[in-house]
């Protein structure tokens, strides 16, 4: 069997150096690699480094660098399965959303025609403007995938989301990738609700009642959907997670926010999944802030809404994904509140088990649909656990949604 053939784009960044790590463990893997370098790449590392752990040439401009006739980016792309880019900067990202080919790196992403990965680094700013923002939505609505950005010190010397996914996560991005076939875009057409993140309430103007929820189980969920061809939506309550790319988002505070939001998306989705972390209990929260001069304070808790078993009125065919949090009895209480919430499926946790769950990039869940046996999906990442989520809600969606999704009824809001 031939290796993999990955074209690796490095663009004009300080990650730039960890390109060169990134190129040797795909060659380490057995992978084809042939690196290429924008001009801003070559202010931060040699071509000869990449030439050096390659064993290719390492081209910048398009007009061939000796003479020879400009059409290697033709023939690289007739047998590349992968373009990865890592780093991604915001200028390259904007090239490739409109189509410029002002270099190699560039011509040959218009050339190209299998998966693409890009790896974006960039400062917090520059990623959260909205020029970048449309761009990278642009890619991710035309099949591009995103690794990272992760949060973490940045060469400024700030802390904040930009800094480019270690060569590890990117590599195994890259072999997900490449293992991933055309037939796995089975949720195309359909319209997906993702809540996810822990909910604030009020003490007091400066305090709040929260949880540990990391948001992370609800984005793999939005991102794993989107991958398969869905049009989703995420509601997500304060995390530190970037928000995805090719995702309809919008943040809520409170229980009550999201109860909010939820009235207004629920009736038009085809499936929720509801992995926020919901307050249980509201604070009666003091207008003025609690000062510890006055001594000792009560806080009163009062019961808050279900939200989930509150959306029930609204339900017609949409397929509803509730989230348990347990710590025994497992399958015997998450039976008992999928049905009390009115919910299809239900994903059990087992939160009694430190090394899984809320803040871990792993988790293990049990999935117990109405009237089929328990699915236990064993410990691997939040990713991959999310695939396994949408596999059970394809078995379990009604013929209603099936047909919607044949008919090629059209996405609304995409
Ligand atoms: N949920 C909700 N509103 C709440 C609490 C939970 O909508 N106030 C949702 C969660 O998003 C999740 C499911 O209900 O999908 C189960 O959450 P869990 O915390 O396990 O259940 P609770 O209803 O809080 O039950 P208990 O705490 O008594 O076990």
């Amino acid at each position: 069997m031939q290796p993999p053939r990955v074209v690796l784009g490095v663009s004009g960044g300080i990650a730039a150096y960890k390109a060169a790590e990134l190129c040797r463990a795909f060659v380490r893997e057995g992978f084809e690699v042939h690196p290429v370098l924008t001009r801003g790449a070559r202010e931060f590392v040699s071509p000869l480094t990449f030439a050096v752990l390659s064993g290719r040439e390492v081209p910048t401009e398009v007009w061939g660098d000796r003479h020879s006739p400009a059409v290697l980016h033709v023939e690289l792309a007739d047998a590349t399965d992968l373009l990865v880019v890592a780093p991604a900067t915001a200028h390259t990202l904007a090239r490739f959303a409109h189509g410029l080919a002002d270099d190699f790196l560039t011509t040959y992403f218009l050339s190209h025609r299998g998966p693409v990965l890009v790896a974006p680094a960039m400062e917090s700013a520059m990623w959260a403007h909205p020029a970048v923002r449309a761009n990278c939505d642009l890619l991710a609505a035309r099949g591009a995938r995103f690794v990272g950005p992760a949060s973490g010190f940045l060469a400024s010397g700030h802390e904040g989301v930009g800094r480019m996914a270690e060569p590890e996560e990117i590599l195994a991005a890259a072999r997900a990738l490449l293992a991933r076939t055309p037939a796995s875009r089975d949720m195309e057409r359909l319209r997906i609700l993702v809540t996810a993140g822990p909910t604030r309430e009020p003490v007091d103007p400066v305090r709040f009642l929260s949880n540990r929820s990391s948001g992370r189980m609800g984005y793999a969920l939005a991102e794993a959907a989107r991958d398969r061809g869905a049009a989703v939506t995420l509601l997500s309550g304060p995390t530190g997670l970037p928000a995805p790319p090719g995702v309809r988002f919008a943040s809520f505070e409170t229980s009550a926010d999201l109860h909010g939001l939820l009235v207004r998306e629920f009736p038009e989705c085809d499936a929720l999944a509801m992995a926020a972390a919901v307050a249980d209990f509201i604070p009666e929260a003091s207008a003025e802030r609690l000062h510890r001069q006055d001594g000792d304070a009560t806080l009163r808790l009062a019961a808050g809404r279900d939200v989930l078993a509150s959306l029930r009125p609204l339900k017609r065919e949409q397929v509803v994904i509730a989230f348990a949090a347990e710590t025994e009895d497992l399958e015997r209480r998450g039976a008992a509140k999928r049905d009390a919430k009115g919910a299809d499926l239900i994903v059990i946790n087992d939160v009694g088990r430190g090394d899984i769950g809320f803040e871990s990039p792993d988790n293990e869940v049990v999935i117990l649909a109405k009237g089929e046996p328990a699915r236990v999906v064993s410990r691997r990442p939040k990713r991959e656990v999310a695939d396994a989520i949408w596999d059970a809600f394809l078995k379990a969606r009604p013929e209603a949604v099936a047909a919607r999704e044949l008919s090629g009824a059209p996405e609304s809001r995409r």
